[in-house]
């Protein structure tokens, strides 16, 4: 039986890992282990003795990176090399996860694993900098993948079904203003989930991959689909980053493809259509 140690438990992507894993599963939450706490990691992960390490804990919050980039990079590089440390001696395989804003935006069509990675944001420079330390381990694998949405934790997609649900429940006019000049690729965290696991299942080599669900679309199109799908009459306006002034830069574009021979994802379609339904609590046996 296989064990799997996963970091980042109350996330969006442990928690889809959760929900699939079959063998013995260590989910490991922040309160409990601090990735930041080499003593502690060490032991953690020699006790259990995974089979395979998911790594999906990390500082997540891209305006937070921008105000305090060191307590990301500690995170998102330092806690990196802290369970890469406690592999050694092992041939467990750890995967890392990425993100598209790597990516500077400057390309006009999907980025593929040899294109430069030149982060805009101080999120995306620690996240780099975890890459390096995953990829040092003779085992290392990491999957950039963009836009993460689930029915559990923060994301745009449930941000933007409460909006529009608050907007029809309280009769208000006002329309949704979302951003139109991102265009990046919006990824199901269970998609994700079940297409790594499938990879590894055919011994997925350690190295880069890009991992995002099929096509692409900016921040107010996802938010029209949201809207739509869930039948709600709200109005979808579109501005421009510069209206909306977020403290970190964000690529504008950053859509992610793959250039290895790996399994697929998905398009984005499917997945926001199954994550709304999910959220609406829409059975599919009986639709
Ligand atoms: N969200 C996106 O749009 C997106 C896009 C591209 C790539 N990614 C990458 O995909 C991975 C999963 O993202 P996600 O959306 O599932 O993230 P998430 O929902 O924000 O969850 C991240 C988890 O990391 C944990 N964590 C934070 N600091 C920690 C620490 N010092 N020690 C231990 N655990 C810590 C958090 O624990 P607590 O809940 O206890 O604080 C949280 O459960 C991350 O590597 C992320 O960088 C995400």
């Amino acid at each position: 039986m296989k064990r799997w140690f996963v970091t980042g438990a109350g996330g969006q992507l442990a928690t889809a890992f959760a929900d699939i894993l079959p063998g013995e599963v260590f989910l490991s939450h922040e309160e409990a282990l601090d990735i930041r706490d080499t003593e502690a990691v060490n032991t953690a992960v020699r006790l259990f003795k995974p089979h395979i390490l998911l790594h999906a804990a990390a500082f997540t919050d891209v305006d937070g990176a921008e105000a305090d980039e060191q307590r990301a990079f500690a995170i998102n590089a330092t806690g990196t090399r802290n369970l890469v440390a406690a592999l050694h001696g092992t041939s467990t395989p750890l995967v890392y996860f990425s993100t598209d804003y790597v990516f500077d935006g400057g390309k006009d069509e999907p980025y593929v694993e040899s294109d430069e990675a030149r982060p805009l944001n101080a999120y995306g420079r620690t996240k780099l900098a975890g890459e390096a330390e995953a990829l040092a381990w003779a085992r290392g694998i990491v999957v950039r993948t963009a836009w993460l949405y689930s029915a559990t934790g923060h994301n745009f997609v449930k941000t933007i079904l409460a909006a529009a649900q608050d907007r029809v429940a309280t009769g208000s006019p006002e329309p949704l203003r979302v951003v139109d000049d991102q265009v990046g690729s919006p990824t199901y965290a269970a998609h994700l989930a079940s297409v790594v696991l499938e990879a590894l299942d055919r011994d997925l080599a350690p190295r880069l991959y890009h991992m995002a669900s099929a096509g692409s679309c900016s921040w107010c199109e996802l938010a029209r689909e949201v809207v739509q799908l869930a039948g709600l009459d709200v109005e979808v306006v579109p501005i421009t980053t510069a209206e909306i002034g977020r403290p970190a830069p964000r690529p504008a574009y950053s859509a992610l493809a793959s250039e290895r021979a790996i399994p697929h994802l998905p398009s984005w379609l499917e997945g926001v259509q199954e994550c709304v339904d999910e959220l609406l609590g829409v059975d599919k046996e009986t639709v």
